[in-house]
């Protein structure tokens, strides 16, 4: 959907990502998303009283005074039924990961779920990994059959390079989502490299 109102001409890539404060829990007065339900789990509290329980951690944009966008981060296992890492003789099939919990962004928005999730891969690749073991970003992609036409929120993540933990799920899930994963080594990889070609400039 093309901008409007608001967000019109705004750059999401320049504008800051903020921890979640209690000062900025007024906000989000007029946040619209194309799912309602993700208003609803702000302005009724619920991702702050996640956060106040440790629960998980929320990230959001603003613009001035109005909510853009959101995002929550916590602690999570990935288990496949695939060893996805035999190649590296790794035999399990359960492994450290982070997860998007809830992802959401006024629709009247364009490139902000997008900045969004490429924020929190480098979040938790220069924050996270260097001190705890984490292999995966996981999320559990909406998927609403319920609705017409269906809501697949997979979609947005396959674009951003996820893969389905269970590729063979038939469809629709049992549940109302399709967990997905993103491999963070091959991103640790690049990034190590690029830090090293800046150390010989
Ligand atoms: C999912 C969501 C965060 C995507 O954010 P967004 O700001 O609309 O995404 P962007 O504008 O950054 O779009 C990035 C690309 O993904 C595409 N895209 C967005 N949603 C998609 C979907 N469901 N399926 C396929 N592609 C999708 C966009 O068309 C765009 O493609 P382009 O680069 O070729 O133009 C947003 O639609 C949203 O808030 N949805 C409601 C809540 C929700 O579903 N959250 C995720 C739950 S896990």
């Amino acid at each position: 959907m093309a901008n409007s109102g608001k967000f019109d001409g705004v750059d999401f890539c320049k504008l800051d990502i903020e921890l979640l404060t209690p000062e900025l829990r007024q906000l989000g007065q007029g946040f619209r998303c194309v799912r309602g339900e993700f208003v609803t789990y702000w302005k009724q509290g619920r991702i702050q009283r996640e956060v106040d329980s440790y629960l998980c951690q929320c990230w959001m944009v603003r613009v001035e005074d109005a909510l853009a966008g959101y995002i929550t981060l916590l602690a999570d296992k990935l288990q496949v039924e695939d060893a996805l890492l035999a190649r590296e003789s790794v035999k399990y099939r359960t492994f450290p990961a982070i997860k998007i919990g809830l992802l959401a962004v006024d629709r009247r928005t364009k490139g902000l779920g997008v900045r969004l999730v490429e924020w929190a891969i480098d979040y938790v690749i220069t924050e996270v990994v260097p001190v705890v073991g984490v292999r995966f970003i996981t999320v559990d992609a909406l998927y609403d059959a319920d609705v017409e036409p269906t809501y697949d929120a997979s979609g947005f993540y396959v674009k951003l390079g996820f893969e389905f933990a269970d590729p063979t799920e038939p469809l629709p899930p049992i549940n109302p989502y399709l967990t997905m994963y993103l491999d963070l080594k091959p991103l640790i990889e690049v990034l190590a490299i690029e830090e090293m070609d800046e150390d010989w400039i």
